[in-house]
């Protein structure tokens, strides 16, 4: 849903969902209370017959009220008035969208508060985020089953102002909602070729984008990506995106994990939820997000986004558990597992990606390990890094986008339980333990010791049932914004 700006005194129609902010302990908005004076007091009258405190997402609906044109007045809960920072502002706005959307007025018309254009700008991004829908297979779907509101405005005291402060936010949300959409597509439609395809149109954001097929990916002596990708009749991509807004720095670069489904190959997975599966390239989806972003808005930054698309299937002609296959950093690896390919991808990426861009740090981003999951539950990534400084700017990103990420270890002594006796390294400890921390030990034998991060996202890609108001239930989006905010440390 695109979000216009308007003047604040706009006349609301009938058909007109009006949105206005009350703070906990009974501070209203300027907006708030002037309709609450053309209502003669029927809004304050309202809220208090209700239980509203004003806690950020509580909502009051009043139908029909008098003295206003709007069918509809909602008076969104939008916290402490003093805690009313960006990332409050966005939640309002996605409580208000979420408040309005099946309401059956057609309209929203948020009024904020004389807050800066920054935040009124925020409250338009939390409207965008919380209204991306993937519907786009759903032809049968009744329109009263649909959201009814069609169109969504935030007004504001200098519509000019908080229109211009949106700009690089609205590419953002456009970045993410790109992103939900990769996530999203089913395995069947997003296999590599297309993903790459689709990848190769952002080059009308100024992006280059190169493609690699399997001969090339031969030429470098990929082996350990071809081989998980060999199962399947899709041929396996290697993208490679550039955004060159910096000069003639060293650029930062970003590698994805791009398995546009994992079937677990022939260490095959049980069939319950492995539909879900079709996530597992949302690692490479953040990686296009944030380089779309960062493209967006023009940053001051180098940088390389670079995707391992496969789809790792059993077939005849697919690897078996044993295969030793020979990397491009030219050590060889026993596959034992070939459900654990998501490192096996990002050796070869990481490996490339180091060797021809010298950046000046890597970050990995992967639905690596179930492991991950039990550690840390479902609202938080794994962070590893062996850069006290890249962990640090990491953890404020997080913490400055909600990307949520927590520290994990890189603990030395770990190091030996991927050695293979067969081969130089293997794909699995062999055990369950420590599943997430084994995994990335795996792929910091391919980074080279560039100042190197790896996200494990397993748990932050797909809510089924999100709580989170800027997070409709499906794809994320996670680490499109956190990418995107780091970049920001990293600017000429
Ligand atoms: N794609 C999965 C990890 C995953 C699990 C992502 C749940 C999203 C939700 C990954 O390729 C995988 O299969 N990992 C194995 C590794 C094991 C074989 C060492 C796992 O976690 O079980
Ligand atoms: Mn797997
Ligand atoms: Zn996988």
């Amino acid at each position: 849903m695109n979000v216009e700006f308007l003047a604040a005194d706009t006349r609301p129609s009938e058909t007109t969902a009006l949105a206005v902010l009350a703070f906990e302990d009974g501070e209203y908005s300027p907006g708030a209370e002037a309709i609450d004076g053309a209502m003669g007091g029927a809004l304050k009258r309202a809220v208090g017959a209700s239980r509203f405190t004003g806690a950020a997402g509580q909502t009051v609906s009043i139908l029909a009220p008098t003295g206003t044109p709007a069918g509809r007045v909602l008076v969104i809960g939008a916290g402490k008035q003093g805690a009313f920072d960006a990332r409050a502002a966005e939640s309002a706005g996605a409580h208000a969208w979420n408040a309005a959307k099946d309401s059956g007025s057609e309209a929203l018309l948020l009024v904020m508060p004389p807050a800066g254009p920054e935040r009124q700008a925020h409250a338009a991004l939390g409207i965008r985020l919380a209204s991306y829908r993937f519907d786009k297979y759903r032809t049968t779907e009744k329109p009263e089953k649909k959201p009814s509101v069609t169109s969504a405005a935030v007004a504001v005291a200098d519509a000019a102002a908080a229109k211009a402060a949106f700009a690089a936010l609205d590419g953002l949300a456009d970045a993410i909602n790109f992103t939900r959409d990769l996530v999203s597509e089913p395995a069947n439609i997003l296999y590599p070729q297309e993903y790459a395809r689709r990848v190769g149109e952002l080059t009308r954001l100024g992006l280059e984008v190169e493609v690699l097929g399997v001969k090339e990916m031969t030429a470098l002596g990929m082996g350990s990506l071809l081989g998980v990708g060999q199962g399947s009749t899709r041929e396996s991509q290697l993208v490679v995106i550039q955004w060159k807004g910096g000069g003639s720095a060293a650029p930062i670069a970003f590698v994805g994990k791009g398995v546009c489904f994992d079937t677990g190959g022939i260490s095959i997975k049980p069939a319950e939820g492995m539909e879900e599966m079709i996530t597992d390239m949302a690692g490479s989806g953040a990686v296009v997000g944030a380089m779309y972003a960062l493209a967006s808005r023009k940053a001051k930054v180098n940088a390389v986004g670079i995707l391992g698309l496969v789809e790792n299937m059993p077939d005849g002609n697919a690897q078996r558990p044993g295969d030793i296959v020979t990397s491009m950093s030219g050590q060889t690896i026993e596959v034992l597992n070939t459900d654990a390919e998501g490192r096996l991808v990002l050796a070869d990426a990481v490996w490339y990606c180091q060797d021809r861009f010298k950046p000046q740090f890597m970050i990995d981003l992967a639905t690596l390990t179930g492991a991950i999951v039990v550690a840390l539950g479902k609202d938080l990534a794994g962070v590893y890094s062996n850069d006290e400084s890249l962990a640090a700017n990491l953890l404020a990103a997080s913490e400055a986008t909600g990307d949520t990420l927590w520290r994990m270890p890189l603990p030395p002594q770990y190091d030996k339980l991927m050695d293979s006796h067969a081969a130089d390294v293997k794909n699995i400890s062999g055990g369950r333990a420590g599943g997430s921390i084994t995994a990335a030990m795996f792929i910091k034998r391919f980074v080279n010791g560039l100042p190197w991060a790896h996200i494990d996202m397993a748990g932050t890609a797909w809510k089924p049932n999100s709580t989170v108001p800027t997070i409709p239930s499906g794809a994320t989006g996670f680490g499109v914004r956190l990418l995107d905010h780091l970049a920001t440390k990293y600017e000429g």
